[in-house]
């Protein structure tokens, strides 16, 4: 990144020889010096001149050095500091670069050392703005995507269904059944591209913070909500429904129709990779400080060295269950929902016999992450 000034290098130390003998060698390579005796003013003139580098004495009368860096790290994040040290013991460097020091100096050093390590922090100090800008843009431009695919395509494919379901009904009975299967595997399709669009557009909302659930709620009644939305689905596709649950389950806090929605997810899963006479069971438990909910199926099951990649953003497992459609979204969703709530999402499965997902609640000491 090219620089529209020269690189402006702020010395705090008490003793004055250090800061002229330190400018003078850095004037001399170009750098513009600012100087200042103790902590106070150096923090003053580094908030209002916003220096490039500070070298920093570890040792002063009144604010410490440690305290200076700490102040400056959190206040000026595009500042590198350079701790300069009479003393530099391991114990006191090992501080310094965690409080946010990029570089030291020991006492006594020569002008060649000094420029040498100026030098570094400069060019680091490049790199940390160019890569920050790199991350900005980057999300800028995710944003300026997920705009992009809500309207410019979301809204066409939903425009597209309506009319093959416009054009259904007008024709009635003046299609032939080879049309009639045609238009309804254009529908499917288009119905999947509109329901992958929306799985995509929750989970990057949901990078952006976009849920912000907190009420108190019983996972009983969005346990007992998501099995009377699935049990149509259960029923055309031929496998038993069962619920095993609690009189009562400690409550949680939560946003309920995101959860609801992990719920359909997992059983919606079931009743995709379950053959017909299956059976679905969903089962919720407690202890002191979790709710556990179990939902298992009998179905096709998940090779071993495919579960680890499950939740993974558009994952599917290739094999002879690959004529379901699926985005392989819906499990990275429910993930990040619980995650959002401070929960974990675990499957286990055994091939050919069956798959179980574990959700498990914190009931207490709950802090809800948005971001
Ligand atoms: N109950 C299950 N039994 C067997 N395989 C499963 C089960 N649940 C998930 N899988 C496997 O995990 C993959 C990822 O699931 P996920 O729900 O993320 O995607 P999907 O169902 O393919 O698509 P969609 O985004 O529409 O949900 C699935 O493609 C499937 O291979
Ligand atoms: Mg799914």
């Amino acid at each position: 990144m090219m620089q529209q000034r020269p690189p402006l290098i702020l010395i705090i130390d008490d003793e004055e020889s250090i800061r002229d003998g330190c400018r003078q060698s850095l004037e001399k390579s170009g750098y513009s010096v600012l100087g200042a005796a103790d902590g106070g003013e150096g923090i003053q003139i580094a908030r209002e001149a916003k220096p490039d580098i500070a070298l920093i004495d570890l040792k002063m009368p009144g604010i410490s050095g440690m305290e200076i860096i700490e102040i400056l790290s959190r206040d000026l994040p595009d500042l590198v500091l350079i701790m300069i040290t009479g003393y530099a013991t391991i114990v006191s460097a090992v501080e310094a670069i965690q409080k946010g020091t990029y570089d030291y100096l020991p006492k006594p050093f020569s002008p060649d050392q000094l420029r040498t390590v100026v030098r570094r922090a400069i060019e680091h100090r490049s790199l940390k703005i160019e890569t920050r800008c790199l991350r900005e843009e980057k999300e800028r431009m995710e944003k300026s995507f997920i705009t992009f695919v809500s309207h410019e395509m979301r809204s066409p494919l939903v425009v597209i269904r309506q009319y093959i379901e416009a054009l259904k009904a007008i024709a009635g009975d003046r299609f032939d059944k080879e049309a009639e299967e045609i238009m309804e595997r254009c529908r499917c399709r288009v119905q999947g591209l509109e329901t992958m669009i929306e799985h995509w557009l929750d989970i990057s909302k949901l990078g952006e913070g976009a849920f912000v659930g907190k009420k108190r709620l019983d996972l009983l009644q969005t346990i007992r909500r998501s099995t009377e939305e699935m049990a149509p689905l259960c029923m055309a596709n031929g496998l038993v429904l069962e619920t095993d649950l609690p009189e009562k389950l400690p409550e949680i806090l939560g946003d309920a129709e995101s959860l609801l929605r992990v719920f359909t997810n997992i059983i919606g899963n079931a009743t995709k990779y379950t053959p017909e006479d299956g059976r679905i069971s969903i089962s919720a438990k407690s202890d002191d400080y979790h709710v556990t909910v179990r939902i298992s199926d009998t179905g096709a099951g998940i090779p071993a060295d495919k579960l680890p990649f499950i939740f993974e953003p558009f994952y599917r497992v290739r094999g002879k269950e690959e004529r379901q459609r699926g985005s392989g979204l819906g499990l990275t969703f429910c993930k990040r929902i619980m995650e959002l709530h401070g929960g974990e999402i675990n499957a286990s499965s055994v091939e050919g016999q069956g798959s179980t997902f574990l959700l498990k609640f914190p009931t207490q000491n709950i802090v809800l992450r948005t971001e």
